[in-house]
């Protein structure tokens, strides 16, 4: 899941100033921000590697030193040492994964009593509020069927008839999108879109008639559905605005950002509407999502990693912050899912994720000094104090969200489980180093819940090497009474990507984490009445809940637990991609390559 999460901005965003990255005379104007920004990168990228540069380069490089100290200096070559754990054992090629039933099951229930608790207190509405046993919607003209749509495919996944029947229904007599208020354009697509979606395809295969009933009505609402997103990309460069009116269809640009777009809500529309235009014919969708797609990628080059704000008005990025966090994860997500989806012809996509790894290897992942976990930083624009020059402190922060590109990193390696002559022990060297890093962010995200509820804060710091406490501990959940930090919201990356690794390795570790974590949220998150809560403080005990139960908790964190201790044969790998809201989509072989698709 990831997702521009944008979902909840976790702390107030500036966006740089525009001009703060553009020299006087850029050489070419699509060129402008990155590729200087690119340049400056390589050179810091120098020093993290380069213990010699070192001197010079803080000085130069770092602005902020009270925030960002100093660069990480990694031990060894690319990633250091891993564990021999961390390296592929010898996986067979077909995995034969028996289902723990009796885990599943308590998985099962867990959904029960959230869903149970959406019935009781808030059907149809949005959202459920579980300790006030209430509901509401995301604006004040109705509900859009947030929460139903989102768990559609979980139902179905795990064979809860009435409760789909009961949700089938709803959909059918009250489902409504004429709705004249601003939604956010990525939202409404990954958990609505992608709900109808995956819930048309799940139905339209089911063995029971009164269930493949629903297949076509479920197409026909994600039509109407899509056809009012297209609003939203009616900007001069085809990025489309963050905010769509569901009414008059038309887009609106986020106030809050000065009309900016995240990277990772403009290309995490893609899984949506490519398949919306395979099952209806009309490739006016694929062209929209392919568009924004091109325009990125004419200004993304060398590395292939990309601030998290570009201009839907002239297609171009603005100086801003490089994360694979909030605003910014799910481009790196649906690079690959969108090679996997269309049965791995368009290759222009696996070119694009292969960069942007190596990108992400080169400037971003970092070792922390006591247990040597890996884990990802951030990159904030930044102003020289005394040369005045443009360029980039270096913040070793990793939000939750990031926690979904362990998973990928193997997804990218097994492509599915179905790689041709993929050969464990003899992996080329970048699968080599796309396992380690994988398997290695997976193992920092499961420490990461090693706090005193078991749960896995929002946003963790981790320490430089030169930080008096990095001999003692590898991270730290910043102190702060209203800061989001602290908070667990039920979020699913990590378990996510313990599906992942599980599907693709069928290595227990995986299973054992997943169990562990959700005890947690049972011991913690889960409501006397009904429904499970978010909660504010993972570091504080008792916990302290709030009145939110997230929709992806029954859409996401649940079916990724419920999967993972299910029989590998179930919603398999090589046939699937989950969209970044896990709704399940089949993978296709596209009717026709465009232009684009194999560039
Ligand atoms: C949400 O919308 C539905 C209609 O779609 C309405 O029945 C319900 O009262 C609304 N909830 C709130 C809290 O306004």
């Amino acid at each position: 899941m990831s997702a521009a999460r944008q979902r909840k901005p976790q702390t107030a965003e500036k966006v740089a100033p525009k001009p703060a990255m553009r020299r006087p005379k850029p050489k070419s104007q699509t060129a402008g921000v990155v590729r200087i920004a690119l340049i400056v990168l390589s050179g810091a990228a120098m020093v993290w590697f380069g213990t010699k540069l070192w001197p010079t380069v803080k000085t130069t490089f770092i602005a902020k030193p009270q925030v960002a100290k100093t660069p990480m200096v990694l031990p060894g070559m690319r990633f250091g040492m891993l564990s021999p754990s961390d390296r592929p054992s010898d996986v067979p090629k077909k995995l034969h994964l028996e289902a723990d039933v009796e885990k599943r099951d308590e998985i099962r229930e867990a959904f029960e009593w959230s869903y149970h608790a959406y019935e009781k207190c808030a059907f149809g509405q949005d959202e459920l509020h579980p300790l006030s046993c209430g509901g509401s919607n995301l604006s004040h003209v109705g509900s859009i069927g947030y929460t139903v749509i989102d768990s559609l495919d979980s139902l179905l996944v795990m064979d809860f008839k009435d409760e789909y029947h009961r949700a089938a229904k709803w959909c059918r007599d009250h489902l409504d999108f004429d709705r004249d208020a601003t939604f956010n354009t990525f939202e409404t697509t990954i958990r609505v879109l992608g709900g109808l979606l995956a819930a048309h395809y799940l139905t339209s295969i089911s063995n029971d008639p009164s269930i493949a009933a629903d297949a076509p009505f479920y197409l026909e609402r994600a039509t109407d559905l899509g056809d009012r997103l297209l609003g939203a990309f009616e900007t001069p460069s085809g990025i489309p605005y963050s905010g769509i009116n569901l009414h008059t269809r038309s887009g609106v640009p986020d106030r809050d950002n000065n009309g900016l777009a995240s990277l990772a809500e403009a290309a995490t529309l893609q899984l949506e509407l490519k398949y919306l235009s395979h099952l209806t014919g009309d490739m006016t969708y694929w062209r929209k999502a392919e568009r924004v797609t091109a325009v990125i990628r004419q200004q993304v080059e060398n590395d292939g990693i990309a601030p998290i704000f570009i201009n839907p008005q002239n297609g171009q990025f603005v100086a801003s912050e490089i994360r694979l966090g909030s605003r910014g994860d799910s481009y790196y997500e649906y690079l690959l899912k969108q090679y996997l989806q269309t049965a791995r012809q368009e290759t222009v996509y696996r070119d694009m994720y292969d960069e942007a790894m190596s990108g992400i290897k080169k400037l971003l992942v970092a070792k922390t000094k006591k247990s040597g976990l890996l884990f990802t930083q951030e990159l904030k624009p930044a102003r020289h104090p005394q040369s005045g020059e443009n360029t980039w402190q270096i913040v070793p922060k990793q939000d939750h969200l990031v926690c979904f590109l362990g998973g990928s990193f193997i997804l990218g390696v097994t492509e599915g489980g179905n790689k041709e002559d993929l050969d464990w022990k003899n992996l080329d060297e970048r699968d080599t180093e796309d396992f380690m890093l994988g398997s290695g962010l997976v193992k920092t995200c499961v420490d990461t819940y090693n706090t005193a509820t078991g749960l896995g804060a929002e946003i963790v710091m981790f320490y430089h090497h030169e930080d008096e406490e990095s001999k003692t501990a590898d991270w730290y959940i910043k102190p702060g009474h209203n800061l989001v930090d602290a908070r667990n919201i039920l979020r699913p990356e990590t378990v996510e990507s313990l599906f992942l690794a599980y599907r693709s390795t069928g290595d227990q570790k995986y299973r054992d984490w997943g169990w562990q974590i959700f005890q947690a949220f049972q011991k913690h998150c889960r409501v006397e009445s009904g429904g499970y809560a978010i909660i504010k403080d993972v570091q504080i005990l008792p916990a302290e809940q709030e009145d939110r139960m997230e929709t992806f908790w029954l859409s996401e964190t649940l079916k990724y637990l419920y999967l993972l201790f299910d029989d590998g044969d179930h919603i398999p790998l090589d046939t699937h991609v989950f969209n970044t809201e896990a709704h399940i989509l089949p993978v296709f072989e596209p009717a026709t390559l465009t232009a684009f698709s194999t560039l």
